[in-house]
């Protein structure tokens, strides 16, 4: 069954009918407690979802999908290492990296938390021993750069969360994060850096990812030309699930950190390949994001449907994207330091839910998850806004802010708040053609140019936004904030009917890059090929 076919979804395509028509201005005029009845609380962190445009009727029938959809069958079935994602075989346990208690994880009958324990030792003794001085580079001089070669979920989670708590930056040490196979990216970073005083992580999965095998080689190159080959060892470590191809590449296996196939690669910030982050702010904090993470997986399998902070969310997306028609969600961070956080979660959702086969090999039936985009406020304020509050579409937004600075200089986080939640409230209110006029008349403005400017000054409003407030951008919130997007994932893949752990889609592409790379290197004619690709590969070749 797909979830359109569902009673539930009958029953909210009616309301969806009736809310076409309701503006948020008025919902807040008829209900003083809006505030009280569409908000939740939970460690800390609290979800404002008053500005989205629903009714009580419309979020009880909502989480009526709770069951219809089976998320506690879907969580046990997590929980108990089952084989959940179907199209690999293969499980899907990364809570078990933040695991706090003793009860055992099982996969395939054995329980997986005394190699997680083994790894995250193995993390601490070398981040002690590099920030100590111990781990030296060849020529004995200490390490003052990391440099983490890794793509997709081998990158954008530590690197997100490096710059997020740029305020524990650990002392006397840069990391750096390359990804991109364009060479400006690695040839940039590498310019700044002094080969004996240079650390490289390959970060990979599979160690056989295009992008950083060719960029961890051509970095080999620039160490062994500097320093001879005995300094590999010195200068590499890597993170993988592929340990014999690690040592391949020549790296000492004691510095191999593994992580296992139940480790989705967008769900491997929590594993070893949280490396490069647990240097840049040591390893203590590291462990306290785990534990902020693990006291949302605690809140995410136990809570009720109506106080489940992951699966709420995840029904707001149902609702704006299936009943409602939007096509796209704004990610909209008032907080530099989660500047990255768009980008993170655009793998982690999109990579996740971005699919038309349900598990049962139908079509979804609707569309499943939006384009997410989005930009640090208050940057995107004087960017693309003005199409958010004028631009006749429909794009509900997330903002995300915290209540205190996390770098406290005087005069600036008052005016953040201001700004998030003026933002929030004008996408939410509008403004009238009345006001508008009011406004004019009241600064004295002649009539003639209030005729002719009044079009230009009525904002439509009722563009539904969500507001995420943590106390403050620590570790820990850190670990609650990211484990909450990732349970979202979950929940609507549940919803939808996905498995939201494969990603076909990226191999399609990969495959075909690999029958053109012969052809442009000139070994292989360009037999076969479609006109424009044709032509675009002899305009590169031109003298
Ligand atoms: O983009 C496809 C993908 O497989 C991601 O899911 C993954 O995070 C990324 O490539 C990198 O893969 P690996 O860690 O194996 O290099």
């Amino acid at each position: 069954m797909t979830a359109t076919t569902s009673k539930t979804w009958q029953i909210l395509a009616k309301h969806a009918r009736r809310m076409q028509t309701a503006h948020l201005r008025d919902l807040f005029a008829a209900d003083p407690q809006r505030f009280d009845r569409f908000s939740l609380e939970q460690g800390g962190l609290l979800i404002d979802y008053s500005k989205q445009r629903l009714s009580a009727e419309v979020m009880s029938a909502l989480a009526g999908l709770w069951w219809e959809a089976d998320l506690p069958g879907w969580i046990n079935r997590m929980r108990t290492g089952e084989a959940i994602n179907h199209t690999e075989g293969r499980a899907v346990l990364h809570h078990a990296l933040r695991h706090q208690g003793t009860r055992p994880i099982l996969h395939n009958g054995l329980d997986v938390m005394p190699q997680v324990h083994a790894v995250l030792d193995q993390m601490r003794r070398f981040c002690n021993d590099l920030h100590g001085g111990k781990w030296h580079g060849a020529t004995g001089k200490p390490i003052s750069d990391v440099v983490n070669i890794g793509i997709g979920g081998s990158d954008l989670g530590p690197k997100m969360a490096t710059q997020a708590l740029a305020a524990c930056q650990v002392p006397n040490l840069r990391v750096h994060y390359v990804s991109n196979l364009d060479g400006a990216h690695l040839a940039t970073t590498l310019a700044q850096l002094d080969p004996s005083t240079t650390l490289f992580i390959i970060a990979s999965k599979t160690f056989t990812t295009q992008e950083t095998m060719q960029n961890a080689v051509s970095a080999r190159d620039w160490i062994v030309e500097a320093l001879g080959e005995a300094a590999v060892r010195r200068h590499f470590v890597a993170v993988s699930t592929n340990l014999p191809e690690v040592a391949r590449f020549g790296i000492d296996p004691d510095y191999a950190f593994a992580f296992w196939d139940w480790v989705g690669g967008r769900f491997s910030v929590w594993s070893a390949i949280g490396l490069p982050l647990a240097l840049a702010i040591g390893m203590e904090n590291f462990e306290r994001i785990l534990a902020g993470a693990a006291a949302m997986d605690a809140h995410f399998f136990e809570a009720a449907a109506d106080h489940n902070l992951p699966f709420v969310l995840a029904l707001l997306e149902v609702w704006n994207s299936d009943f409602l028609g939007a096509e796209t969600r704004a990610c909209l961070p008032y907080s530099q330091s989660l500047e990255l956080l768009p980008r993170y979660l655009q793998q982690l959702e999109m990579e996740s839910n971005g699919k038309r086969a349900t598990r049962n090999g139908q079509d979804a039936g609707c569309p499943t998850a939006p384009v997410l985009w989005g930009e640090a406020g208050t940057n995107g304020q004087h960017a693309f806004y003005q199409l958010i509050h004028q631009g006749g579409r429909l794009i509900p937004c997330d903002f995300i802010v915290a209540a205190e600075a996390d770098f406290p200089l005087p005069g600036h986080h008052e005016k953040l708040l201001a700004n998030c939640f003026a933002q929030a409230e004008a996408l939410m209110k509008g403004k009238t053609a009345e006001e508008a006029r009011a406004e004019m008349e009241a600064a004295h403005v002649p009539e003639a140019v209030i005729a002719r400017l009044l079009p230009y000054k009525v904002f439509p409003g009722n563009q539904p936004s969500t507001t995420i407030l943590l106390p403050r951008l620590d570790p820990y919130h850190l670990g609650q904030l990211v484990a909450l997007f990732e349970h979202k994932v979950f929940s609507l893949g549940c919803l939808w009917n996905l498995n939201a752990y494969d990603q076909w889609g990226v191999e399609y592409g990969k495959q075909l890059a690999n029958r053109l790379l012969p052809i442009i290197e000139g070994r292989t004619p360009a037999d076969g090929l479609d006109s424009s690709t044709a032509g675009l590969i002899a305009a590169c070749r031109k003298p």
